[in-house]
């Protein structure tokens, strides 16, 4: 069975955090969400990956995007650790909460089981799932890395502003590799030269390509 994926409509969990009790749909409200989790409390790199985020959470907040972070840790666990994120990085403040997942079926709902990594007792531990979800609350994109790799919150970020790029012009244009905000974007495959010209009044460029189909269309966004 495949679990949550791009367009499914995150479960609407309700679930106990740091900043008390949350229902997963109220707290994407009307922006973008990214909600991630980690696999355990007091670990090297999830340390590392909340202290970055932490770092970064000014960032989302100028573009209308919540962080929630969700492990199978419990509330009181979680708020031990954050002085230890914390203090990991003076002067950084933990301001997104983190839920509470002690039985694991959230992580399970939620799609973000590692099933090779597991706790003393031989149950598995979260993976380093990152899910962005979008106001209509279904996933836009997901990232899927294994407790060995620390997630990289340039690329998060990066995504993130593909996303909002995107949706600003109705999903009419998409980003390319390696694709950085003031970058030109491509425009789609379902929209023809003559709707180009009336969607970018600056006009596109079309790379000159062996087939000359014409596909690879460039503009300013
Ligand atoms: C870590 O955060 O460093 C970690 C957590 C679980 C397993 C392996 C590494």
């Amino acid at each position: 069975m495949p679990g949550l994926t791009i367009g499914d409509t995150i479960p609407n969990l309700e679930l106990d955090s740091t900043q008390g009790r949350i229902r997963i749909h109220d707290f994407v409200g009307d922006g973008y969400a990214i909600i991630f989790s980690h696999p355990a409390d007091f670990t090297p790199v999830c340390t590392t990956e909340m202290a970055a985020m932490a770092g970064y959470a000014e960032e989302f907040k100028k573009r209308g995007v919540k962080l929630l972070g969700i492990s199978c840790d419990d509330v009181a666990s979680h708020k031990e650790w954050i002085k230890d994120i914390e203090a990991f990085k003076p002067g950084s403040k933990l301001t997104y909460p983190i839920m509470a997942d002690p039985d694991r079926n959230a992580i399970r709902e939620l799609n973000m089981v590692d099933p090779d990594e597991k706790d003393a007792r031989g149950v598995s531990l979260p993976s380093r799932t990152l899910h962005i979800v979008g106001p209509d609350k279904t996933v836009k994109l997901s990232f899927l890395y294994p407790a060995c790799t620390g997630r990289n919150m340039d690329e998060v970020l990066r995504a993130v502003d593909s996303l909002l790029t995107a949706a600003r012009h109705k999903g009419k244009v998409a980003t390319p590799a390696n694709w950085k905000p003031g970058d030109r974007a491509v425009i789609g495959p379902s929209v023809s030269d003559e709707e180009a010209r009336k969607l970018f009044p600056d006009g596109f460029e079309t790379a000159d390509l062996p087939s000359k189909k014409g596909y690879l269309r460039f503009t300013k966004v």
